[in-house]
């Protein structure tokens, strides 16, 4: 069972590696690696089990953040009260996205960064994701508002960049009036 030590701190050089494509079949390893992700990022929305097994809660986790230079990623999203989906999505890349940029109100938030950080990371509104499948099957996954700014902040831990990296260190809240908050 993944613990919140095994997740890989921001101060860490490992985050800003990019991450090399899958080649199918996966290993065992990875597969193993991903019902892991899976596991911790399930429990770590359940607030009972966020609190057993002292887990931060988190949405998604890229591989590398578990020291795996391979480009997958696990997003887990309550789309409804106590209903979760959950995407594992291999070898991503966005096809198409919308003009329409959003940012999250509150701050984004990372499993790798343990500070509050303030301050405006734009978002495309809506992408579609091109990836494989665990089994190596190509897909295609639109997402909008939160699930895409998941989508967009798994993608860019494959290239080695964390969300702190895309606010404006002179004026963190630059930008504000020209996108929609969420
Ligand atoms: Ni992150």
């Amino acid at each position: 069972m993944l613990k919140m030590k095994d997740i890989l701190d921001e101060k860490d050089k490992r985050l800003r590696t990019v991450s090399k494509d899958v080649i199918f079949p996966l290993t065992e390893n990875d597969k193993k690696t991903i019902d892991d992700m899976i596991e911790y990022l399930q429990n770590s929305q359940i607030e009972e089990l966020s609190e057993k097994y002292d887990l931060r809660p988190g949405m998604g986790l890229a591989a590398i953040q578990l020291g795996i230079a391979k480009r997958y990623f696990v997003v887990v999203n309550e789309y409804d009260e106590g209903k979760f989906e959950t995407y594992v999505l291999v070898n991503p890349k966005i096809i198409s996205n919308s003009l329409e940029k959003i940012y999250v109100d509150m701050g984004e938030g990372c499993l790798s960064v343990n500070r509050p950080v303030e301050g405006i990371v734009p978002r495309f509104a809506r992408v579609t994701v091109e990836a494989y499948d665990i089994d190596g099957k190509k897909i295609h996954v639109r997402a909008r508002e939160e699930l895409a700014i998941a989508f967009q902040h798994e993608i860019d831990h494959l290239n080695g960049i964390m969300f702190t990296d895309h606010i404006d260190k002179n004026n963190p809240f630059k930008g504000e009036n020209e996108m929609r908050a969420i």
